[in-house]
């Protein structure tokens, strides 16, 4: 290289380093010497948002004390189950048991403006995209998680329900919940009549098919919470995983790939060393329903993005926040749980005492039934059980 050309490429990013040394002077010179006091306001706001965020919002309310309509959430505080007059029109006239398209999204927004519907079931490789998620950790995101979710999805290749169910212009989903109030109720065959029947973690259908229905379309679980016997998977079934903390991806990658199970450092309690399930059978929903349920529905406290003390959304709020995006209608059952009978089963399958839910530290279930009797007050979902 000849001395001038190298030497004009020493000055070149002299020159532009200087330029931006000289402008972001400008630019301070610029805040602090004409609004400093502006520019400390925004920072504290910046910094601070998640901790102001609640007193904003009471100087909020208190400022249209009179005319408020909604809570500090953005819910409609006069719910009825009425329908507002357009959707009168709409449904209407439609026979009792006709499922009604677009009815959860029209309900949902008339007492939630803030509603917004397209959110997808499960991440697909274009997940990066997602913008809600791709900042936040597990169990409100998915950063730090990136490559190995790229492999996954690589090798599972589907990222829907099944061609059938997918191409259904009216979906009715029912989220059968694992509370003991499902018990002795008859409403297995209710439960399958539904388009979409999902089921969480490890509650069994065998053995209980009169009550809780024979069919299964998913069963959502995080790895604590898996079937750890391979003989009680259910075929037909797509193994939906749910991540609550950044280790659940590393075994969701040995099960996807049927590797011997390593590192089980960081469970809460054993998992299963295996899904007997086929990749194409596999999907990672979108963490997206986690956040919201959390931050938008529920309320519980942001917490810098970051899981801390009861700012876990329990998984059947979570699937039910994803049924509110994907399913036209939605009714759940076995949701509920009595504090006042606290000798009651806790799930419908096992001798465990409503009691034993005190001890938990990462939900929130009075705030949680807070958001789902709003739901089912406005008749948004429909609760088969009465529970909630
Ligand atoms: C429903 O029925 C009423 C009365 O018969 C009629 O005026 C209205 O147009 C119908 N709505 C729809 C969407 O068909
Ligand atoms: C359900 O019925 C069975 C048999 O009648 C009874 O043993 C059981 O205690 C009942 N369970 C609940 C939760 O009521
Ligand atoms: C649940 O939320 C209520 C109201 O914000 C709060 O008082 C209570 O401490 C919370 N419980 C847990 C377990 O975080």
């Amino acid at each position: 290289m000849k001395p001038t050309r190298s030497m004009l490429f020493a000055v070149c990013p002299m020159l532009v380093l200087g330029f931006l040394y000289y402008s972001s002077g400008k630019l301070h010179l610029h805040v602090w010497g004409q609004k400093p006091h502006k520019h400390k306001e925004a920072t504290v706001t910046e910094a601070g948002n998640a901790k102001t965020e609640p007193e904003v919002e009471t100087v909020i309310s208190v400022g249209r004390i009179v005319g408020s309509v909604y809570d500090k959430l953005g819910f409609l505080l006069k719910l009825d189950g009425k329908l507002p007059p357009e959707l009168e029109y709409k449904y209407g006239n439609l026979s009792e048991g006709v499922c009604k398209p677009g009815y959860v999204d029209a309900k949902m927004t008339s007492i939630f403006p803030k509603f917004v519907k397209p959110v997808s079931m499960f991440l697909d490789q274009n997940f990066k995209r997602l913008k809600n998620i791709n900042n936040y950790l597990p169990p409100f995101g998915f950063r730090t998680q990136e490559n190995i979710i790229e492999l996954i999805l690589a090798t599972t290749k589907n990222y829907g329900l099944n061609p059938e169910l997918d191409s259904l212009a009216c979906k009715r989903c029912v989220i059968v919940g694992n509370g003991g109030i499902l018990s002795n109720k008859s409403l297995g065959s209710r439960i399958d009549e539904y388009d979409i029947i999902v089921r969480l973690n490890e509650a069994p259908v065998e053995g209980f098919v009169k009550d809780v229905g024979s069919k299964t379309t998913m069963r959502i679980t995080y790895p604590e919470g898996a079937i750890q016997n391979p003989l009680r998977y259910e075929k037909d079934s797509l193994f939906v995983f749910s991540a609550f903390k950044p280790q659940d991806f590393r075994w969701l990658r040995q099960m996807v790939f049927k590797d011997n199970l390593r590192g089980v450092d960081g469970f809460w309690k054993s998992v299963a060393h295996q899904v007997p399930r086929e990749p194409s059978e596999m999907r990672i929903l979108n963490p997206y329903f986690i956040q919201e349920a959390a931050f938008r529905f529920i309320g519980l406290p942001h917490n810098n993005g970051l899981m801390g003390k009861g700012n876990i959304p329990t998984l059947g709020a979570v699937a039910i926040t994803m049924a509110l995006h994907n399913c036209d209608e939605v009714a759940v059952a076995g949701f509920g749980y009595d504090m006042s009978t606290p000798h009651a089963p806790l799930h419908y399958y096992e001798k465990v005492k409503m009691s034993a839910i005190k001890e938990s530290w990462t939900h929130n279930i009075s705030k949680e039934k807070e958001f789902l009797r709003k739901l089912v007050k406005a008749g948004v979902i429909t609760d088969l059980t009465n529970g909630i």
